[in-house]
């Protein structure tokens, strides 16, 4: 082996590290294709059922199709016992990422466990996931306000059904289809670090719950999933708009990064970011409340002036979830159940044409050396 092969890829930047067909990022455009189709017409002309049924099953539905699936999903979105007492039982003041990763755990020892060749079991389990992560989501949230959990109503759609088991109300449809896309716009990015971690966990030939779950657990830290979380908190800090420019300064001079900007795959700005600014300014308009925006727009100025790195998809999600009434941790859990849809068409696709994902390492350790009697060894 020569030296290149042996020189580490930090971070595995510009490493291919397989195929797939279910998404495909296109920086030099700024274009994101689910299956084919530009992501942000999936977001405007699709509801997040029918894009979720896209990247599960690999085409849009018919409606008899759209028919039998959201009816799967409407009648599988309640969680047993069990998942719900994890979730009662998850300690105060935990993150709601936490319970997420363990809710999904717990709830999966039910799950069937089928090998790699059982593509419809393992599209089934897929499928259940995906109806009863917003349950899980919905009733924690609940839970941490000392509420109890709203049941689903199988009567709403996916965002509606949220709306109802978060606040016992839904908004005009306006504000249900900004979150409908939002939906659309997190579910799916190619290889990214959680959809990485589910596609390893899966090549060893695990169960579909690990993976997930581990791809949970990848989603939370705040230069993933986390980061719609932090931009919050960032505003927030910021308070007013006549701070932010100072805020960023002082921060790009503290050599902090600026969260819900920059992204590795992606200079010249995210494909995702103009739908998402486009609903989170109609949320604006529809609350009467543009004080987050005012912030946001000198706050990415100012890091475009002085770095040059454009927003991702994190810096308008954030406040536009903080608009439609959800508390910040709940923002990547949000996420998560949207994701999810991704996760498990990789699982099944990494399990279609599977090998062990195994890496090298560039050792730099000590060199070989006999080990020292007991007397001789460091302290
Ligand atoms: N704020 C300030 N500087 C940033 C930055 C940010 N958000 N993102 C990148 N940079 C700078 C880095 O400091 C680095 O500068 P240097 O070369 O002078 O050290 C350079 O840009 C390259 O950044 P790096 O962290 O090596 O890029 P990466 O490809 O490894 O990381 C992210 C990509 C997304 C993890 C990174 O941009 C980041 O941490 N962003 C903030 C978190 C976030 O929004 N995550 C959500 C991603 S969708």
């Amino acid at each position: 082996m020569n030296a290149e092969m042996f020189r580490a890829r930090k971070g595995l930047e510009g490493v291919i590290f397989d195929e797939t067909a279910i998404s495909d990022v296109i920086p030099e455009r700024q274009t994101l294709l689910y299956r084919g189709y530009p992501v942000a017409a999936l977001a405007e002309q699709c509801r997040f059922e029918e894009v979720a049924y896209l990247l599960l099953r690999g085409e849009l539905p018919a409606p008899e199709s759209l028919t039998a699936f959201t009816d799967f999903e409407r009648h599988n979105r309640s969680l047993d016992d069990g998942t719900l007492r994890v979730l009662r039982e998850s300690p105060a003041g935990h993150h709601p990422m936490d319970s997420l990763r363990t809710a999904v755990s717990f709830m999966s020892m039910s799950l069937p466990s089928p090998g790699p060749e059982d593509h419809a079991a393992l599209l089934r389990s897929s499928e259940l996931l995906f109806a009863k992560m917003p349950t899980m989501v919905a009733a924690d949230y609940r839970l941490r306000q000392g509420k109890a959990p709203v049941p689903p109503r199988p009567d709403l759609s996916l965002a509606e059904n949220f709306f109802s088991m978060c606040f016992e109300q839904v908004p005009g449809p306006d504000l249900v289809k900004a979150f409908d896309a939002s939906l659309t716009l997190y579910a799916e990015h190619g290889f990214n670090a959680s959809t990485f971690t589910a596609r390893v966990v899966a090549s060893s030939l695990s169960d579909l719950g690990s993976a997930v779950t581990a791809a949970i657990g990848s989603l939370k830290g705040p230069l993933h999933g986390g980061a719609n979380e932090a931009v919050m908190a960032m505003l927030t800090e910021i308070e007013s708009p006549d701070r932010a420019r100072d805020w960023v300064l002082g921060a790009l001079a503290d050599r902090r990064k600026i969260m819900g900007f920059g992204h590795r795959v992606y200079r010249l700005g995210d494909s995702r970011v103009p739908t998402m600014k486009t609903y989170r300014d109609r949320v604006a308009q529809a609350t009467g409340d543009s004080r987050w925006i005012a912030i946001s727009d000198i706050v990415e100025q100012t890091v475009l002036e002085q770095k040059g790195i454009p927003a991702n998809l994190d810096f308008p999600a954030g406040p536009t979830y903080a608009l439609l009434g959800f508390d910040s941790p709940m923002f990547t859990p949000i996420f998560a159940m949207a994701r999810v849809t991704g996760w498990c068409a990789h699982v099944m696709e990494q399990l279609s044409s599977n090998r062990i994902v195994r890496p090298l390492s560039a050792y730099v350790g000590p060199q070989e050396r006999p080990v020292p009697p007991p007397r001789d060894r460091p302290a």
